[in-house]
């Protein structure tokens, strides 16, 4: 392994410069050359890559986003492109590739380990926190802090105005940001598309608390919760039949995706970027490095792909309890 390459791709997260830090570093405590590819999967096809050296990563340990910018590339998806991007890796002399990212960039990863044999380490980047083979994804934790500031501000209208407010919160087709962040934030209801929550039980919920003397509520709605509406639509239902409520909608959006990374994020990242590294270093391919039970493990980046990790359902239970 004389030459490594890493890109980061898809949605970005905070940590990923940490982690692009942690290899960089690495690459040259094991005087490996470290080759960046700019843009993602889009920068391999176009053979947009810069060598970074330990000061290329200079200041960056605290900074949200990706200095190496990050893409959704379409024409990855082709054979073509794919072509393209090996010649990139053999043009630049690369002998291994670090992608950070979510199981979208896992799944371009595998098909380069599949059709040219190609050796890759997968590192999870993502604030959905979608992936199995790790209890955390590089930038869930600072996402639901981010989140839980949020609402926090928010809650003072609500409180201040007596009123009933949906928050929607990203997550993809997951309902871990809502369910933790739900939790952190005391919400009267957490909506996630892991579960069937009804609008009639909704409704009940609701009355019995406006019963109780409780004079504002948050719901936090997953984005991935549609069951037959999405958050503006469930909102109006309410307001229709709840008609003491003053009902009002926030949907977070991307800030959540911002930020300085959390210290758990940029010790994870830091752990997840060396632990690549020494992995390609070893010969140990195809894998997704992640942390379980504060240990940094491996998985089968076609396991972290395709494994589904469940919801942890004691969560939901508390949650119920709480809003007794
Ligand atoms: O995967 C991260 C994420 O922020 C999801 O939570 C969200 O559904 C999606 O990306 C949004 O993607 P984009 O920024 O491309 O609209």
């Amino acid at each position: 392994m004389k030459t490594i390459g890493v890109l980061t791709s898809g949605g970005d997260s905070p940590g990923m410069n940490t982690a692009l830090r942690s290899i960089v570093r690495t690459c040259a405590h094991y005087k490996i050359k470290c080759v960046g590819i700019v843009r993602g999967y889009s920068g391999l096809i176009e053979d947009n890559t810069k060598v970074l050296n330990t000061r290329s990563v200079r200041g960056i340990i605290n900074e949200g986003g990706t200095f190496l910018y990050s893409a959704r590339c379409d024409e990855f998806r082709q054979a073509t492109g794919r072509e393209k991007a090996y010649k990139t890796l053999r043009n630049n002399n690369i002998d291994g590739l670090i992608v950070i990212g979510g199981d979208g960039s896992f799944t371009g990863a595998t098909k380069l380990e599949d059709e040219f044999n190609f050796p890759v380490i997968g590192i999870p980047g993502t604030i959905d926190n979608d992936i199995y083979g790790t209890s955390h994804t590089l930038g869930y934790d600072t996402a639901l802090n981010t989140v839980m500031d949020a609402i926090d501000k928010i809650r003072d209208s609500a409180i201040s105005h007596d009123r009933l407010f949906f928050v929607e919160v990203m997550g993809k087709d997951a309902g871990y940001i809502a369910l933790r962040s739900g939790i952190a934030i005391g919400a009267q209801e957490i909506l996630i598309p892991e579960v069937n929550t009804k609008i009639k039980d909704l409704t009940n919920s609701l009355k019995n608390s406006k019963k109780s003397g409780k004079t504002s509520s948050i719901i936090v709605v997953a984005e991935g919760y549609k069951p037959e509406k999405n958050v503006y639509q469930i909102a109006d239902e309410i307001q229709e039949k709840l008609p003491n409520y003053q009902v009002r909608v926030s949907v977070l959006g991307h800030i959540q995706r911002g930020g300085r990374p959390s210290c758990f994020d940029r010790v994870l990242g830091t752990q997840l970027g060396v632990r690549a590294v020494e992995s390609l270093i070893d010969g140990n391919y195809g894998k997704m490095v992640g942390i379980n039970n504060g240990k940094i493990t491996l998985t089968e980046l076609s396991k972290a792909i395709k494994g589904k990790t469940k919801i942890n359902k004691d969560l939901l239970r508390i949650s119920q309890i709480m809003n007794t």
